[in-house]
């Protein structure tokens, strides 16, 4: 008996303690004393990591090229960022309604979202490509036309493919992230996904037993930019635009850049 009521006040101490904690770092960014200079507040940045090598998860962390890129362009504008991990649909309900204070996550520029959304100058070049498993008939986007495609909802990969079998084809599968669309590719389910290059490419990349291949198609999808993601009218906007120019032109890029795809990338082709 004695011991549970030292092992309850043990608990009661704790959790005040905590209690306290918490408390404290929530008001820290108020700058409530007199003459304390102004904390700054880190910004919201919201993603889907699931989508590697751009954002992913790595022993309950969020990796990958989007997020070296964000921190060094947050640095370089000096601001303080906190990445949090949302899913795809969410970002934009965060973005729509100011929740969030930018995305990144491997975000096509088009011009559908640019009428709800602000975006960045460009800083990823990107298409759209076609995962099959070995031996497939699939050589071209046209011969998507009579199969199972499974695509992640919401991305300009489900777009084309849209475009290709029709908009209300039972035969597209949409799924929540692009890491389901490909398990439904390999438990059988669909005869190919579409998404970013540089993703099914890395997946091939890391799953050689799974005995996939990637398709290209350059007349059938087209060249997208990624670009990070605001609020329309973001007084933030500006100051990353600036920051993506100076990460562009210093060298700081191509360094991140090469540590994830081991290859200079082309500045002058995102700048243009
Ligand atoms: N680039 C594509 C789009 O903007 C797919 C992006 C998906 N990103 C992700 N983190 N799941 O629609």
């Amino acid at each position: 008996m004695k011991k549970l009521l030292m092992m309850l006040m043990v608990l009661t101490f704790t959790f005040a303690l905590a209690a306290c904690g918490s408390s404290q770092s929530s008001s820290s960014g108020e700058g409530d004393g007199a003459g304390e200079t102004e904390k700054k507040e880190k910004l919201r940045v919201v993603t889907d990591a699931a989508y590697a090598p751009f954002e992913y998860m790595d022993k309950g962390e969020i990796v990958g090229f989007d997020v070296d890129f964000v921190e060094a362009v947050a640095k370089e504008a000096g601001y303080e960022v906190e990445i949090v991990n949302v899913g795809w649909d969410p970002i934009f309900v965060e973005i729509k309604d100011e929740i969030a204070d930018f995305a990144v996550s491997a975000i096509t520029i088009n011009d559908d979202r640019k009428q709800t959304y602000d975006f960045t100058s460009p800083y990823f070049l990107s298409t759209n490509k076609i995962l099959v498993p070995e031996g497939s008939d699939i050589e071209s986007a046209e011969d998507l036309k009579d199969k199972v495609v499974a695509v992640q909802a919401g991305t300009t990969g489900q777009e084309a493919v849209d475009e290709l079998l029709g908009k209300n084809s039972s035969n597209i599968k949409k799924f929540e992230n692009n890491n389901l669309a490909i398990m439904e590719l390999t438990s059988g389910g669909a005869d190919a996904v579409v998404a970013d290059n540089t993703v099914v490419e890395e997946y091939v990349k890391n799953n050689p037993d799974q005995k996939l291949v990637v398709i290209e198609d350059a007349d059938s999808f087209a060249a997208e930019y990624y670009g990070l993601m605001f609020p329309k009218g973001s007084e933030l906007k500006a100051d990353f635009d600036e920051a993506i120019n100076t990460v562009l032109d210093n060298g700081k890029y191509a360094e991140i850049y090469t540590e994830w795809f081991g290859s200079e990338p082309d500045v002058e082709n995102l700048k243009a």
